[in-house]
């Protein structure tokens, strides 16, 4: 239907008690998974590419594969940049028509943070694509950035105001207890911080870390406020334990597209399980 920003995309989604899911992919098939899996669902969905992925596909190559997907089903789409610190990569996947890039100076002082996430969102309003940033620091390892976790690391709910206001951008990522990559424990989520933050403002807050929250969590966060909810790990696992399978039951297929089928599917049936848990079925207006 549409190749849309993520503000676009999140409009009514706090209001309305859903969160939109943003899953990242590393190649064609789970991206085309995820994009199958939001079509079946009539589900709303951002795709997200990390730098790494950016990096391994190629800037164009990514903005141009999911512009066609978007093109050829029937919901809204978002291509978002995920985590990207260089202003070189944000610039040409702006430039490549990317809808939506997220500026990560978290681990900055909080004056160069709203300095560089300020720059992003002017260069981002030539081409009209969204901007998401992050305040506080949420824990665990997210390709090579690691981020030890603690109470510390959470959004400073007084932090928040100015920041949205001298940076001008369009979504918040917050610190409440979440961390990338798989959970040692089942974590343990300040859903008080998100309602606060919300208090606050009306921008769409993000989540990081979705892989291995449970259910509740999710729902729970989504009811506190949050809009958009990132899910990573468990993609990048559903694809290669697939592959292996598949390879390891049928090991003389001369096909690539037999054993690559599979990943695309499985990938689709997580999102569905996702859309399911967040609400954002049959929710493209
Ligand atoms: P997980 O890999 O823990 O699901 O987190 C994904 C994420 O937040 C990407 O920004």
């Amino acid at each position: 239907m549409a190749y849309v920003t993520l503000k676009e995309i999140l409009r009514g989604a706090r209001e309305n008690g859903y969160g939109v899911g943003a899953f990242n992919f590393n190649s064609y098939e789970d991206a085309q998974g995820i994009i199958n899996g939001a079509a079946e669902k009539k589900a709303p969905v951002i795709l997200m590419a990390s730098a790494g992925a950016v990096k391994y596909i190629g800037v164009k190559q990514t903005a141009y594969m999911v512009k066609g997907m978007a093109e050829s089903v029937d919901i809204p789409v978002c291509l978002h940049l995920d985590h990207a610190t260089s202003m070189d990569l944000i610039k040409a996947c702006i430039d490549a028509g990317f809808t939506s890039v997220m500026i990560d100076a978290s681990k900055k002082a909080y004056e160069e943070n709203i300095r560089e996430s300020a720059l992003v969102a002017r260069y981002a309003g030539k081409t009209g694509c969204s901007v998401e940033a992050e305040l506080g620091r949420v824990g665990g390892k997210e390709e090579d950035v690691i981020v030890k976790e603690g109470k510390d690391t959470y959004t400073n709910p007084n932090d928040v105001p100015r920041f949205v206001k001298e940076t001008g951008i369009d979504a918040l990522a917050i610190a409440f207890g979440t961390a990338h990559g798989f959970y040692k424990k089942e974590p343990n989520l300040d859903f008080e911080l998100i309602k606060t933050v919300a208090g606050i403002t009306d921008i769409p807050l993000v989540m990081h870390g979705g892989t291995g929250v449970p259910p509740e969590g999710f729902k729970k966060a989504i009811a506190s406020g949050i809009s958009k909810v990132n899910v990573g790990t468990e993609l990048k696992a559903t694809y290669v334990n697939t592959l292996r399978d598949v390879v390891k039951k049928n090991p003389n297929e001369a096909d690539p597209r037999n054993y690559l089928k599979a990943v695309k599917e499985q990938c689709a049936e997580v999102v569905k399980g996702k859309i399911d848990i967040f609400g954002c079925a049959d929710k493209i207006v």
